[in-house]
């Protein structure tokens, strides 16, 4: 059904330099369509097709280094190569009045060594997520016990993001998310269940957020403040554990990045979790809070203890929102904004298909690492659909 009166999704909202149009984001999405990590016409092709004037798309995670992750098929930022290939992009995007993110995205102990030129995975720790089937170019291996880094990885890290990011600007995107959430390298910092270092980089909550804050204030310095937007997963429980207090730590993050003036921050809602079904999600957090795994009661599991801490930062959530349940938080200012993923993919022009209340076309799961247009640049718009 139609609004009759525009809600506030479809307000504008100032995002670091960039004027919204409108509150419905497109989120990252590995879709691994890139050759040798390289953005393409086709590529260029599907970002046009979801942009929309005045709305802002977060490209897809993007290396910025090759022991960053080198997964086939996924973009990088480091080269000049790179940033020829984003300007396509860029360009296609801001041809049609979009905005458009990069996310930087390092793996840490996801990646495995056949990828990284034979040297260990990096890590806060020498940890094993215990994985048993990580797909490379030379077929199907485990992953392998991480390497903990040292303090001269951890600035040559925090570098390659710094020169990452400058890419990024070049290649013409209006700003830079590092991915801090969904289990990858700063999250492997801020996790007590996987961050085991006895140095300053780990134990306290202060110490285990030291990297990112680094690795954050470096970009920040670099790129400004305005254009510099993060990710995290406070609840999150993809490829590590639980944190065991997710509250305390990421109240302590959370309050730091506010005084930095980001563009935005997203968070991740506790219910995502894309390997399992919503509701197992739900029972695994709320027995780790029963059985006194978290510090956390059940009533505690959410993201409005995080949001009150963004007073000036936008603040976005990602995870499970659709055509009915994205209006509420947005409307009430919990959130500035609303990320979509999935309905994203399969929904080209998802942005009208809301705004006029029109249905939405089911995603294919098997296209969503596939190659080709299959499930990626195929999906029609509703005004060339027949209704049934
Ligand atoms: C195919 C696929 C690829 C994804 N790739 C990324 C990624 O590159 N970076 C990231 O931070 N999240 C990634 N995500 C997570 C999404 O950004 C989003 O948080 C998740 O899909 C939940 O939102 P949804 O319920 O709207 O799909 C991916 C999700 C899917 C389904």
């Amino acid at each position: 059904m139609a609004h009759t009166q525009p809600p506030k999704i479809f307000e504008p909202l100032q995002v670091g330099g960039m004027t919204l149009s409108h509150r419905i984001i497109m989120s990252p999405l590995t879709r691994i369509r890139c050759p040798n990590s390289l953005p393409d016409a086709l590529v260029a092709e599907y970002y046009a097709q979801r942009t929309t004037p005045g709305g802002l798309i977060i490209g897809e995670g993007t290396h910025p280094s090759i022991m960053a992750g080198n997964f086939l098929n996924v973009p990088g930022m480091f080269t000049l190569e790179h940033v020829q290939a984003w300007k396509l992009v860029t360009d296609a995007v801001h041809a049609k009045g979009g905005f458009i993110v990069c996310q930087l995205w390092h793996v840490g102990r996801f990646a495995v060594a056949v990828q990284l030129g034979g040297r260990e995975p990096l890590s806060s720790s020498a940890t094993n997520i215990g994985l048993s089937n990580r797909f490379t170019p030379k077929g199907r291996v485990p992953t392998e016990k991480s390497k903990e880094m040292t303090p001269s990885e951890i600035q040559t890290t925090i570098d390659e993001h710094v020169h990452a990011a400058k890419c990024a600007l070049e290649a013409g995107f209006d700003a830079v998310e590092i991915t801090m959430g969904n289990g990858y390298l700063c999250d492997q910092f801020l996790n007590s269940g996987v961050n085991l270092r006895a140095d300053k980089y780990g134990g306290s909550i202060e110490n285990r957020a030291r990297f990112p804050l680094e690795l954050l204030d470096a970009v920040i310095a670099a790129i400004q403040p305005s254009k510099t937007a993060v990710r995290f997963s406070p609840w999150g429980t993809v490829l590590m554990p639980l944190d065991s207090d997710p509250i305390s730590t990421f109240s302590y993050v959370l309050s730091e990045v506010e005084k930095r003036g980001l563009a935005y921050v997203c968070l991740t809602q506790p219910r995502t979790d894309l390997f399992l079904p919503e509701e197992t999600k739900w029972e695994n957090l709320h027995h780790a809070s029963d059985i006194g795994a978290i510090k956390a009661i059940k009533d505690e599991i959410t993201l409005k203890p995080f949001f009150k801490i963004l007073r000036t930062t936008p603040a976005f959530a990602t995870g499970g929102y659709d055509d009915k349940n994205c209006f509420e938080e947005v409307e009430s200012g919990e959130l500035n904004a609303v990320t979509f993923g999935r309905w994203f993919i399969s929904n080209p022009d998802l942005v009208d298909r809301i705004r006029m209340g029109k249905s939405l076309t089911p995603w294919k799961q098997e296209s969503f690492y596939a190659d080709g247009a299959w499930g990626y640049t195929d999906y029609p718009s509703a005004d060339i659909e027949v209704d049934a």
